[in-house]
């Protein structure tokens, strides 16, 4: 009878696997504060997108770990930089079976950690990094990524990597607009796993996490601008945000559960606090009963494995 009358259904093809893989490596390097996901080499990628294929995961977003960076992030737009290279490890490994994403944005890459170019004065250039998104979102659709996750909340920057695919050609490449990104303190794993040289914070791009109206407005200019799919990150904590964008869009609507809310998971389970397996369940179904359509997670793939053989009780 539950099961007939259930308001939320979760369906491995509307999961996505964040993916992080790094230069240099020979193995997998494990990431200390998300105990039980690595840094990915390249030689250890194909296997990790063939899991999540065989698991029937929608897709994966993958963000690079380069080796060097600098103030204005070469690595992120050289065919050879880590991130496109393992796009094209990543769409032939899914031959199809699964959307390939990227990571759209330049904290990896810069040595300052921000999201974008900065002025003379240390500040962030909004305009001056938008002509870095473009070039870097042609490298990626030459790598062959479909769905370009643009992460910066740079303003504009929808409008800008739409016109210079189009510009192009490439209209078939999709754009996948972080929207409503907050300012938040539940990136800090995240932080670890790219080795970020964030020094400051993020608060004069990413929103306040006081703001509800400003995660809606963020996301209608987004659809204005161009955007295929609107996201809220994070998740857990912007429930409200995300049942607002879902109720406003017509177009689909994803929410990024991160890495601190990962972690804080699998602490409490470590501890023998919290019962894991439910709580991953109950955590991802409520952020699809908020009114995400998919949800990008680090459990996807386990997930997926519960969902396929009804095990979700
Ligand atoms: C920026 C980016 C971040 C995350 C995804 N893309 C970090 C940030 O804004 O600091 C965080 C994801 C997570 O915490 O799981 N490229």
């Amino acid at each position: 009878m539950r099961r007939l009358v259930s308001e939320t259904r979760l369906d491995p093809a509307e999961l996505v696997l964040p993916l992080f893989v790094r230069e240099g490596v020979a193995a997998p390097v494990p990431i200390a504060s998300m105990p039980g996901v690595v840094q990915h080499s390249l030689e250890s990628l194909p296997q990790a997108v063939a899991d999540a294929a065989a698991a029937g995961v929608g897709g994966v977003m993958l963000f690079g770990v380069p080796e060097v960076r600098d103030a204005r992030g070469s690595g992120a737009t050289d065919p050879d930089g880590i991130l496109n290279v393992a796009t094209r490890v990543a769409v032939e490994a899914s031959a199809g079976r699964l959307v390939v994403q990227t990571d759209l944005c330049l904290d990896e890459f810069t040595d300052h950690g921000h999201c974008g170019v900065l002025d003379d004065r240390g500040r962030v250039d909004n305009d001056a990094t938008l002509e870095r998104y473009r070039a870097m979102a042609l490298e990626q659709a030459r790598a062959g990524s479909e769905l370009l996750g643009l992460s910066g909340m740079m303003d504009g920057q929808v409008a800008a990597v739409r016109d210079a695919l189009d510009d192009q050609g490439r209209t078939d490449v999709a754009i996948l607009a972080y929207s409503a990104k907050y300012a938040s303190a539940f990136y800090g794993p995240f932080r670890d796993a790219v080795e970020s040289t964030l020094e400051g914070d993020r608060r004069s791009y990413q929103l306040d996490p006081g703001n509800r109206r400003e995660g809606l407005r963020e996301a209608l200019i987004d659809i204005e601008e161009g955007a295929d799919v609107v996201m809220v990150k994070p998740a857990g904590s912007y429930l409200d945000v995300l049942a607002d964008v879902a109720a406003a869009s017509e177009i689909p609507v994803w929410a990024y559960q991160v890495s601190g809310e990962y972690a804080m998971v699998e602490a409490a389970a470590a501890h023998g606090w919290i019962d894991r397996k439910r709580a991953v369940i109950e955590s991802v179904r409520g952020i699809r009963r908020a009114g995400a359509d998919a949800v990008l997670t680090y459990w996807a793939v386990e997930l997926a494995g519960w969902i396929r053989n009804g095990d979700l009780a």
